[in-house]
């Protein structure tokens, strides 16, 4: 399959950023920016924001995403929200294994694949992030590393499924400080992620996969980042809490 064919998606990962009143603020500055977009744009909010997003982005295109959810259904895990709690309100997606729930709230390859299981099981879409650290990659074992924890996460998760998951490549030294991959960097891990699921599933389903990049992506870089020819979108932290700014990205991501 050709990359025009595969769906570009923008994210926007906010993080622990905006509070509800800021956060309606942000998607009606936003609505107007994007509603010409060639390109799916999705936006993933705090819980707290979650109610406030799927109301300011009613019959708009854009869809409301959270940042985690639990494995389980419901029970005594406190602090913690079921994907069903999720889809009832109306969200559609959910990022799991974000490098910063990796780094410092423990999250592992097994609970990773755990939410995946649970998001899919409540009719959600999963933005599966996966990344290197910098010793890792200075070790070589970039491949090693996406690799394994892409295998580790899909476990259990059928070809069909596939459809509803998008895999973000975001190397842990490129989040939040500023040094982007360089486009070849991204180009390289990307593809090798559409290899891994070729492995796993087949040529028609890894042609088929949304493999973005993330890590300092901005207005500046995007359009030559999303020009490699296995990076279909990005994954985007600082830069969607600004509407210009993200929607410079949505811009160079339209086709
Ligand atoms: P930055 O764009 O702020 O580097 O964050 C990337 C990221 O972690 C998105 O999930």
């Amino acid at each position: 399959m050709n990359k025009a064919l595969r769906p570009a998606v923008i994210a926007g990962n906010w993080k622990m950023n905006k509070t509800r009143s800021e956060a309606k603020a942000l998607l009606e500055e936003l609505r107007p920016l994007c509603k010409d977009a060639g390109c799916q744009v999705i936006v993933c909010v705090p819980f707290t924001d979650l109610e406030t997003a799927v109301a300011a982005c009613q019959g708009s295109n854009i869809t409301v995403a959270a940042q985690n959810c639990h494995w389980a259904a419901s029970g005594a895990f406190t602090g913690e929200i079921s994907a069903g709690m999720l889809a009832e309100m109306g969200v559609r997606w959910t990022i799991v294994g974000h490098s910063e729930r990796r780094q410092y709230f423990g999250e592992t390859d097994e609970t990773v694949n755990k939410r995946i299981r649970a998001a899919l099981d409540q009719g959600l879409g999963v933005i599966l992030c996966v990344g290197e650290l910098l010793s890792q990659r200075e070790a070589g074992i970039t491949a090693e590393v996406v690799s394994l924890q892409t295998k580790a996460a899909l476990q259990g998760v059928s070809a069909q499924e596939m459809g509803r998951i998008i895999l973000a490549y975001e190397p842990v030294w490129a989040i939040g400080t500023g040094k982007t991959a360089t486009a070849q960097q991204a180009g390289e891990v990307c593809g090798i992620l559409r290899g891994v699921l070729e492995q796993l599933y087949g040529s028609q389903v890894a042609q088929a996969a949304t493999i973005q990049y993330g890590g300092s992506m901005n207005a500046g870089n995007a359009a030559e980042l999303l020009a490699q020819e296995d990076v279909d979108g990005g994954l985007i932290g600082g830069a969607s809490l600004k509407a210009p700014d993200f929607a410079a990205i949505i811009q160079a991501a339209s086709r």
